[in-house]
């Protein structure tokens, strides 16, 4: 199926900025642009609900029922219980918290099983723990491809894991990791799994519960909505790590990993998500709403985007002065393309700001992974990421000025 565009990017006030007008945006996995239902809700919130909530006065009143609705319908929509999804600064943040819990479940001589595909984000607050005792154990790419290959993952499985970190998607590698399976894999050693999933949920909310992690974190600024970190933690093992908030919040999940104070307005605010993946559904035949919608429409994302990517990956790969770093068959991965050049990646994108083109060069965190594929990190790569709202023909605008810069 094919989106209806003009009405997706109608949903989104920045395609109707004047000062972004005739600039084709490529570079979404650093942040989307934020979708209406988000910037009206902020704004209401502001305007009319920006008091301390939960009391009984009535602006207070909304202002808590607002934030509780964005947890409720957000949960739903990623198939767990509206507890088992919290809110936090960013996904980094999350991360840190969540080390610090596993540092104090865990004894020294355990292990945790990270992998040098990840974001730093999900890579070094693990780490991190050598300092403490916990043995590290590097879950390691094919150096050509980038690929994380599961069957090398049982090998570093024993009863002293505690629990394996992946990416579902490297914001430089791109491809798709098989979460259910590595889970399966994990779980059957006795081991928790943690996710980033910050790559992959702007290409459509997945369904967390049927996917199987223990954790699942996700960016809500890379995924339509305002600047938040947000995380599910499935009970068994959100009761089971020791509590990093407040010690009379310690009853309740959603509070449990979460030490700062909520960003009231944006966590209110993020219902919008919701709003907008509803109506993108029901605009296109789908169900109007829940669970059922954010299936839908992550189906019809992911197929506009794979539609609008292979041309992009074949023009990539049919050069000889670059390497596409990734998959090359767009069923397989993200949207989210880096491209090692002869030259720095930063002042590739630079030349293609000249040419109406938004992009972005360097490391983007992914330090590990560029390192590891050979990428001389000063240089760093080029990439180009888009999500859904992204057009054809920005796609062949960007190939155009490609075929200009390089
Ligand atoms: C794959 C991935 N994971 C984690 C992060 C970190 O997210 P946050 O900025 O919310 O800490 C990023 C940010 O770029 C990312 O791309």
């Amino acid at each position: 199926m094919t989106l209806d565009l003009d009405w997706v990017r109608g949903r989104f006030p920045a395609f109707s900025e004047p000062s972004l007008a005739g600039q084709a945006f490529f570079e979404n996995a650093g942040g989307s642009y934020t979708c209406a239902p988000v910037i009206d809700r902020l704004t209401r919130f502001y305007h009319e609900r920006k008091v301390q909530p939960y009391a009984p006065y009535e602006a207070s009143r909304l202002g808590g029922a607002e934030m509780d609705e964005a947890r409720a319908r957000l949960a739903a929509m990623l198939g767990v219980e509206t507890d088992e999804l919290s809110f936090g600064p960013s996904t980094t943040q999350n991360t840190y918290v969540l080390a610090r819990a596993f540092r104090q479940m865990m004894r020294p001589g355990e292990a945790i099983v990270v992998t040098d595909q990840d974001h730093e984000a999900n890579s070094g607050p693990w780490r991190r723990l050598a300092d403490e005792g916990i043995e590290i154990r590097e879950w390691k790419i094919d150096p050509e491809t980038g690929h994380l290959d599961p069957e090398a993952l049982d090998a570093l499985l024993d009863e002293s894991v505690r629990l394996v970190v992946f990416p579902h998607v490297s914001n430089v590698v791109g491809e798709i990791n098989d979460v259910v399976a590595i889970t399966a894999v994990a779980h059957a050693a006795g081991a928790f799994v943690c996710v980033d999933g910050v790559s992959y949920a702007p290409h459509g909310l997945p369904d967390v519960g049927a996917l199987g992690p223990d954790i699942y974190l996700f960016s809500s600024y890379k995924t339509y909505g305002p600047h938040q970190g947000l995380m599910v933690i499935r009970r068994a093992l959100g009761d089971l790590l020791p509590n990093q908030g407040h010690f009379f919040n310690a009853g309740v999940l959603y509070k449990r990993f979460t030490p700062a104070g909520p960003d009231h307005a944006q966590v209110a605010a993020s219902a919008g998500m919701a709003d907008y993946l509803e109506a993108l559904s029901a605009h296109h035949g789908g169900p109007s709403t829940g669970a059922d919608a954010a299936r839908f429409a992550h189906d019809a994302m992911r197929a506009q985007e794979t539609a609008t990517l292979q041309p992009l990956l074949d023009y990539l790969a049919a050069r000889n002065d670059l390497r596409l770093l990734g998959p090359r068959k767009a069923g397989g991965r993200a949207p989210t393309v880096a491209v090692e050049l002869a030259g720095r990646g930063e002042d590739a994108a630079a030349a293609l700001a000249a040419h109406g083109i938004m992009a972005g060069g360097g490391d983007f965190y992914a330090v590990r992974p560029l390192k590891a594929m050979g990428v001389d990190l000063d240089k760093g790569v080029l990439r180009l990421s888009f999500v859904h709202y992204t057009t054809p023909d920005e796609v062949e605008k960007l190939i155009g000025a490609l075929e200009k810069v390089l």
